[in-house]
């Protein structure tokens, strides 16, 4: 029994190595079930999720309210494309806008293809409203920055691994360091043509880097006074994670474009969108952008319930006060661990630098330990680990949690 179970976990890997490009890396652990804070593979072993499909299940797995808004409207209607008006996206649009205070939402379906909205949105208002020469618009991204993955976000990764042979790339990004405003400063009064400012709240994919207290306040006030458009990449950050519902509130930043993604579905389906005011969203015209799936009906429901998910449980209270359990019961043991260096994060997206070179196994050897011992996490970059599990974990959860933590990197102390 045991040898014919081991080997359905195996034949899922076999597949997908042998039918799948192999663009992922993932831990050997094969999953068929979710709820609320763990995970269950096809052996049946039950783990806590400390990913949460990289902060797109903030509200848990399968949440009830997420899964029947979505079967329900699944039965109903799925897709009409916005040739025609449904009766969910603008009920929808209205909800959203007035939860996250914007005059309107662009509705996509992707991360990337939200940053794709909000970049081109941000070239079209630079022309239009800005005045801005044709074709000569720049936007400043930072280094270390992690947007996506089209031909044009790539374009501006400094990832040797994400940018190596996809060129030709698109022009018309000024790389700037990340948390430096007087290089911003500098880059904003070198140039003329400056039309934005990409950034995220806190650099998830790069290792989870929190800049430093006022930087997000201070890059908003910088470029309000070049008349820049502050973009806020929230896709990781947003929707509770940090401990606020935007990474930005943390500094009481209002950005003038704002994507969404990952977690305004509940990782139930793949729904984004862009936030702006009517002064910018007002220069898109009908035929300038869009999408066949994005704003159907079935991701609108799942997005409203989402977003109920999180003010009704009070997720983002929830991710505050854990996050701070968390960070200071790993702070005690890491003080005296040679292994693990430091954690650091914000709210419930947090992560552990591991005493090694980043092109060292030690943190990959570390997450498979974790696996074992019935947790799942993934390094970000080398020596350095993510933890971000659903925001439905209760205390006891994250306690045990710690514990499973510090024992396993025990393990690699020796
Ligand atoms: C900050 C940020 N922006 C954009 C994306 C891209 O989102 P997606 O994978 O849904 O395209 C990600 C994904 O991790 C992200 O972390």
């Amino acid at each position: 029994m045991a040898i014919l179970e081991k080997k359905s976990s195996q034949h899922s890997i076999e597949l997908e190595d042998k039918y799948g490009a192999h663009n992922y890396h993932p831990l050997p652990v094969v999953l068929n079930k979710g709820e609320g804070v763990y995970v269950w593979d096809v052996e049946g072993k039950k783990y806590y999720d400390f990913l949460s499909a990289y902060s797109a299940v903030n509200q848990g797995h399968c949440h009830p309210k997420i899964v029947g808004a979505m079967v329900n409207q699944a039965q109903t209607l799925t897709l009409t494309s916005r040739a025609f008006y449904n009766d969910k996206l603008g009920e929808y649009e209205k909800f959203a806008t007035e939860y996250f205070g914007f005059d309107k939402i662009l509705p996509m379906n992707t991360g990337a293809e939200a940053v794709e909205t909000a970049l081109k949105l941000c070239r079209k208002w630079a022309y239009e409203k800005k005045g801005i020469p044709e074709n000569e618009a720049q936007i400043i991204v930072c280094e270390n920055n992690f947007h996506g993955r089209t031909t044009t976000i790539i374009s501006f990764s400094n990832d040797p691994v994400a940018r190596k042979n996809f060129g030709p790339y698109t022009a018309g990004f000024i790389k700037i360091e990340y948390d430096n405003l007087s290089a911003l400063e500098q880059a904003l009064e070198s140039n003329k043509n400056i039309a934005g400012f990409l950034v995220e709240p806190i650099q998830g994919e790069a290792g989870v880097y929190v800049p430093s207290e006022g930087f997000l306040a201070k890059a908003k006030a910088l470029c309000e006074k070049h008349n820049v458009l502050f973009i806020a990449d929230e896709v990781q950050t947003g929707i509770a994670r940090t401990g606020k519902l935007l990474a930005v509130d943390h500094e009481n930043v209002k950005p003038d474009i704002l994507i969404l993604g990952k977690a305004l579905s509940g990782g139930a389906y793949p729904v984004s969108g862009v936030l702006a005011n009517d002064t910018i969203m007002s220069v898109i015209k009908p035929g300038n952008h869009g999408s066949t799936f994005g704003g159907n009906p079935v991701a609108a429901v799942v997005a409203i319930a989402a977003l109920e998910v999180v003010r009704d449980e009070k997720l983002a209270e929830n991710a505050e006060e854990l996050g701070q359990l968390f960070r200071s019961e790993l702070d005690k043991y890491i003080k005296e661990s040679k292994i693990a260096n430091l954690v650091r994060g914000k709210g419930l997206l947090n992560a552990i630098v591991i005493n090694d070179d980043e092109e060292s196994e030690t943190a990959w050897n570390i997450c498979v330990a974790l696996k074992e011992n019935g947790l799942l996490a993934k390094p970000t970059h080398g020596n350095i680990i993510r933890f971000a599990p659903p925001l439905v974990m209760n205390r006891e959860q994250l306690l045990d949690c710690v514990s499973i933590i510090i024992k396993t990197i025990k393990e690699f102390e020796k």
